[in-house]
């Protein structure tokens, strides 16, 4: 795959009736990847794209990779009812690439094409991921059919950051297909996630800091980054205004969030005390290497000609997660941090998480059992929260977008406290 997962450590989910719609921009191409990543993993999709989507890619793609006939109009198979069946059958609608077109024509109810129909009768969550250039995503005529569609309770992506069609970068690109199919996926779960989010800034940060001992070696550590892109992106997909502080990570941006890339626990540190001083929470899901060398050479080190291995000296590295908890720059932001514990002579899992719940100072703590390294690279996790204020809540193994859900609504249910 290539998020650089293996197929078995993707969850399988129930097969389920996917409506994918594709409307008429140049990232209709990516929109096969999708239809791929949803059939592959056993659900029964059905493409809708419009009469211009066709120009950028052919009914016969869509019909090859869906296994089924495609049409763009109301007047095919008409006695089979499509414009009313494709959309009432439906578990879920995603509409990918969504131009600004389809917005406004879905804002206002247009119903001219197989599409647009069915985007009427489909009673089921319906996801947009809009793809166009940056000023006409950002026209208030654009903004304001966002806005309609969100307040009536569809799913609107917001655009990722980049190149767009020609030289130019900006606001507007498709988000990577993987964001997509794991946020739809999420929606088939959970239904379309509450905005309770909506105008909260929060900080998380992923990934595995490294501790260079010259240009060449690190001291680093197994964290894949998949539990704090899932935390940034189901809080982007919950109105949040996210910042992901990002150590040494190999997966696509999640689309709607700021990524800032950092290397070392001193970097990030200086990102996160940054970072958190306007957050309203900050999660803290790296991990930052606890040590690093006293000094790293400039040239690469040698190896010796007698056989003898050089002697690495270290030193700690600041406790970001204890500093910014007992350090409060701004009183009410609520502070996460995670424990991965395998429990040892000194206490189980759950004793080691409590008295690092105190230690640190943090609100909440995210207690993962690592023993054996299940955790590293899977998409699955199982956690139990622990709160400062005493409560205790079983997180059952999932996937990582569904813990992260549940992170967000004890982040939340503070919020409202
Ligand atoms: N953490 C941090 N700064 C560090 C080390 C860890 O902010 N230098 C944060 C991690 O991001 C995580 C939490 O502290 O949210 C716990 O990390 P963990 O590695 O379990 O704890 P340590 O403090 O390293 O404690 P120990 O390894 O001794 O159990």
């Amino acid at each position: 795959m290539s998020d650089g997962r293996r197929p078995e450590q993707v969850a399988q989910q129930p097969c389920r009736r996917v409506v994918l719609g594709v409307s008429g921009g140049i990232a209709a191409y990516k929109a096969c990847e999708l239809l791929r990543r949803f059939s592959e993993s056993g659900h029964d999709v059905t493409v809708v794209p419009t009469a211009a989507a066709l120009e950028f890619v052919g009914a016969p793609t869509w019909a090859a990779l869906s296994g089924k006939p495609v049409s763009t109009d109301v007047w095919t198979d008409v006695h089979a009812v499509p414009h009313v069946q494709i959309g009432q059958h439906a578990d879920v609608v995603v509409v990918a690439p969504a131009t600004a077109d389809l917005l406004a024509k879905a804002a206002h109810g247009l119903a001219d094409d197989l599409l647009t129909n069915t985007l009427l009768t489909a009673r089921c969550p319906v996801v947009f991921a809009p793809a166009m250039h940056t000023e006409m995503w950002e026209h208030p005529a654009t903004q304001a059919n966002v806005a309609t569609l969100r307040q009536r309770g569809a799913v609107v992506i917001e655009p990722a950051e980049g190149r767009l069609t020609g030289a130019d970068t900006g606001k507007g690109r498709l988000p990577d297909p993987v964001e997509i199919f794991e946020l739809v996926l999420g929606v088939l779960d959970r239904g379309a996630p509450p905005q309770d989010l909506t105008g909260r800034k929060v900080v998380v940060s992923a990934g595995g800091t490294r501790e260079y001992l010259d240009p060449v070696r690190f001291l680093g550590n197994r964290s894949s980054g998949l539990q704090g892109y899932a935390l940034a992106r189901a809080a982007a997909s919950r109105g949040a205004h996210v910042t992901l502080l990002s150590a040494n990570v190999a997966l696509p941006d999640p689309a709607g969030v700021s990524v800032v890339r950092v290397e070392t626990t001193e970097q990030l540190r200086e990102a996160v005390v940054t970072a958190t001083a306007t957050a309203d929470a900050v999660v803290m899901a790296a991990a930052p290497a606890d040590f690093r060398p006293t000094s790293v050479s400039d040239a690469k080190i040698k190896k010796a000609d007698d056989g003898s291995a050089p002697a690495i000296e270290l030193e700690q590295n600041p406790d970001i997660l204890a500093e910014i908890s007992h350090d409060r720059a701004r009183a009410g932001t609520v502070v996460v941090g995670f424990a991965a514990e395998t429990g040892d002579a000194t206490g189980s899992v759950l004793e080691l998480g409590r008295s690092k719940l105190a230690r640190k100072g943090c609100d909440l703590l995210v207690v993962n059992d690592v023993t054996g390294g299940a955790v590293f690279g899977s998409t699955d996790n199982e956690a139990v929260i622990l709160g400062a204020d005493g409560a205790v809540v079983d997180v059952p193994r999932g996937t990582k977008i569904a813990l992260a859900h549940v992170i967000w609504d004890e982040v939340s249910r503070r919020f409202a406290e």
